[in-house]
């Protein structure tokens, strides 16, 4: 009875320990912020526009350390007779399809984040590259 006192010390330890423990965890799963998975602008904000620039154009901050530029993303549909090249797009996205003709691909492969994150829910991943696929079609420059 005479060391009760010790009690609150040692739930105090145990608090930290539990937290420091989680937080060493969630570092090594997933470093990135959540989104909504109908939102293809707050998620292009996070996911994509470090190296694609905010506009899709190719100039966000990380794009200078890399060794391949990242493409214009709003001059797709131009670049491919006019129409927007969606299953490529997706394909792109997921990590379905090869872009690099040689070397190793620079941009990170997006399906396999996606199914960790809503790792409870089945569709969820499809669902966000549908979302940011639609929304880089959004992007597409105007041409008249
Ligand atoms: C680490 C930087 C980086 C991030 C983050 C990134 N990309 Fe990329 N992206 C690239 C690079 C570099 C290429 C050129 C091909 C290559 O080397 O991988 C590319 C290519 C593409 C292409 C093909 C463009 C073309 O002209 O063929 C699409 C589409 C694309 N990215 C969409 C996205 C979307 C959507 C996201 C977010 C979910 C994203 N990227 C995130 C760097 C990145």
């Amino acid at each position: 009875m005479k060391r009760l006192w010790l009690l609150p010390i040692c739930m105090v330890v145990m608090l930290l320990t539990v937290r420091l423990l989680g937080q060493k965890h969630a570092i090594q799963e997933i470093p990135l912020p959540y989104t909504s998975p109908v939102s293809g602008r707050e998620m292009f904000h996070s996911y994509c526009a470090d190296c694609h620039g905010l506009d899709g154009k190719g100039n966000g901050p990380v794009a200078a350390v890399l060794k391949i530029m990242p493409p214009d993303l709003t001059t797709l549909a131009q670049r491919n007779q006019g129409s927007f090249p969606y299953d490529r797009v997706f394909n792109i996205i997921s990590g379905d399809a090869t872009i690099t003709s040689h070397g190793n691909r620079e941009m990170p492969v997006w399906g396999p984040v996606f199914r960790q994150m809503d790792k409870s829910q089945r569709g969820k991943a499809k669902l966000r590259i549908k979302t940011l696929t639609n929304y880089v079609a959004s992007l597409q420059a105007q041409t008249k």
